[in-house]
């Protein structure tokens, strides 16, 4: 498994663009079971977890074609709706084809996402949505097997003991598009990626209005035709570069950032000295130019993860990072995933003092962070690892990279285009620069699945 070496210390300058969202991409290209017609997307990101939405949706009889700007998906055979166990393990995200093959094909098996490494994450959101649509619903040596003739429009409340769910909002509305009559979702997740897929629906032919607000009406149609679509900036990456140049003090500016979608990640930011400086006021503010200025003494901050447009648990790892170099003590509170604190024993190898209870974490700010070897089992907490080894005095090996391989398209090389000392290394080269103790079975392999 490949590793990150870093020599800490550079300070980021530069400029640099934001790829495509993965979040938004996985569902939208899901959504291109419910046509039979061409769907085409630009922007979609080079990540590991789209090469594996890909080859699950060739599973599922469709052809892809791509080339440097554009991916193709269009449905040739319709006859198999199974998503294996196989693809659904190394990727939890495969289960937004759920809705889109039970509304087009009638059917669709797919295999129950486990547990991952930052605790549940249950589904029934998901099914308890879909049933109200008039699905029957029933588990069978591990696959969900849903049935509906035709799905009929209902009124559903999506919200679940940690708010409502992202992509169980993506499986109903999407589902709810060609169903009979006219689909309410209340308590729906309002993230932009929600927005984006609601777009794309809409250019297909369906009529969903309310997408990003809690109320979602979506009237059926009887059948969606093929369309082009841009997929838009990914707001996790956009936030994690411009904490990566807060936390080496740096000063880049960054092309495509979704600000409109970061305002309070902004607004945090704003209270540790970090400002986020839109370049061009008259640019649209879902992909503007910014320039990330940071003080020279960081400020101690208390935040809690919430669903959007609160502060998103995709980046409270990374944040921990740069409040682990703040004058002071923060308090972070994961509100989504409680159990979200792998990087926490990670960091405190590198010198971070960080105090963990249930679901909350002090953070006692310290003079610097020092490198070290260091692995985490998720992409977000990976992306932490990197941040704080870019900051720390001296070398920091940060293991099994192939998670951040999921969410980041090319890190190292961007990183090193603003002055990072970052290098890949490949699995045969990683043990020469770890001490034996830290050597990793070849064959041991952690569930990505996140
Ligand atoms: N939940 C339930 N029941 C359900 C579904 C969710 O109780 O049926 C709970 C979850 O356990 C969690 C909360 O509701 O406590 C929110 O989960 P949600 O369903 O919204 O998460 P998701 O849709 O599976 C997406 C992103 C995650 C991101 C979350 C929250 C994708 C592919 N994944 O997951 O992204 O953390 O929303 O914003 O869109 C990542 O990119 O690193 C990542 C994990």
């Amino acid at each position: 498994m490949d590793a990150f070496r870093i020599q800490g210390g550079q300070r980021l300058t530069g400029t640099i663009s934001v790829d495509g969202s993965k979040n938004a991409a996985l569902p939208l290209l899901a959504a291109a079971l419910l046509t039979d017609d061409h769907v085409s997307y630009s922007g979609i990101p080079k990540l590991s977890d789209i090469s594996n939405m890909l080859t699950l949706l060739k599973e599922l009889g469709c052809s892809i074609s791509e080339d440097e700007q554009t991916t193709t998906v269009k449905v040739e055979d319709s006859s198999n709706a199974h998503a294996r166990y196989d693809i659904v393990r190394t990727m939890r995200a495969s289960v937004c084809v759920l809705g889109p093959l039970l509304a087009k094909r009638g059917i669709a098996k797919v295999s129950m996402p486990g547990g991952c490494s930052f605790g549940d994450r249950p589904i029934d959101l998901h099914l308890r949505g879909l049933e109200a649509l008039g699905a029957r619903i029933e588990l069978d040596g591990g696959d969900i097997i849903a049935h509906a003739e035709r799905l009929r429009g209902a009124t559903i409340f999506l919200g679940g003991p940690f708010g409502s769910t992202v992509l169980g909002t993506a499986n109903v509305m999407s589902a709810a598009t060609l169903a009979s009559g006219q689909t309410i979702i209340e308590s729906a997740a309002c993230e932009p990626e929600i927005v984006d897929l609601a777009n794309l629906l809409n250019a297909m032919g369906a009529n969903i209005s309310g997408a990003g607000t809690p109320r979602i009406t979506i009237k059926g149609v009887d059948e969606l035709t093929g369309t082009k679509h841009e997929i838009m900036p990914d707001r996790i990456v956009a936030g994690t570069w411009a904490i990566a140049a807060a936390m080496t003090n740096g000063d880049i500016k960054i092309e495509r950032f979704p600000l409109n979608q970061l305002l309070a990640v902004r607004d945090v930011l704003e209270h540790v000295g970090v400002h986020i400086h839109q370049l061009d006021a008259e640019q649209d503010t879902n992909a503007c130019s910014v320039q990330i200025v940071t003080d020279r003494v960081l400020k101690p901050v208390i935040f809690t993860t919430q669903p959007f447009p609160g502060f998103p648990t995709d980046l409270q790892a990374q944040m921990m990072a740069l409040l682990c170099l703040a004058r002071g003590n923060s308090i972070i509170t994961e509100k989504i995933y409680p159990e979200r604190f792998m990087h926490v024993p990670e960091l405190s190898r590198m010198g971070a003092r960080l105090v963990r209870q249930g679901a909350t974490v002090v953070v006692q700010g310290v003079d610097h962070l020092v490198g070290a070897p260091v692995m985490a089992s998720d992409l977000r907490a990976s992306a932490s690892l990197v941040l704080a080894g870019l900051a720390a005095e001296g070398e920091t090996i940060v293991s099994r990279v192939y998670h951040l391989d999921r969410g980041y398209a090319n890190m190292e090389k961007i990183l090193k285009s603003l002055g990072a000392n970052i290098e890949r290394l490949a699995s045969e080269q990683v043990d020469d620069f770890l001490p034996a103790v830290e050597t990793v079975s070849k064959n041991q392999v952690i569930q990505s699945n996140s």
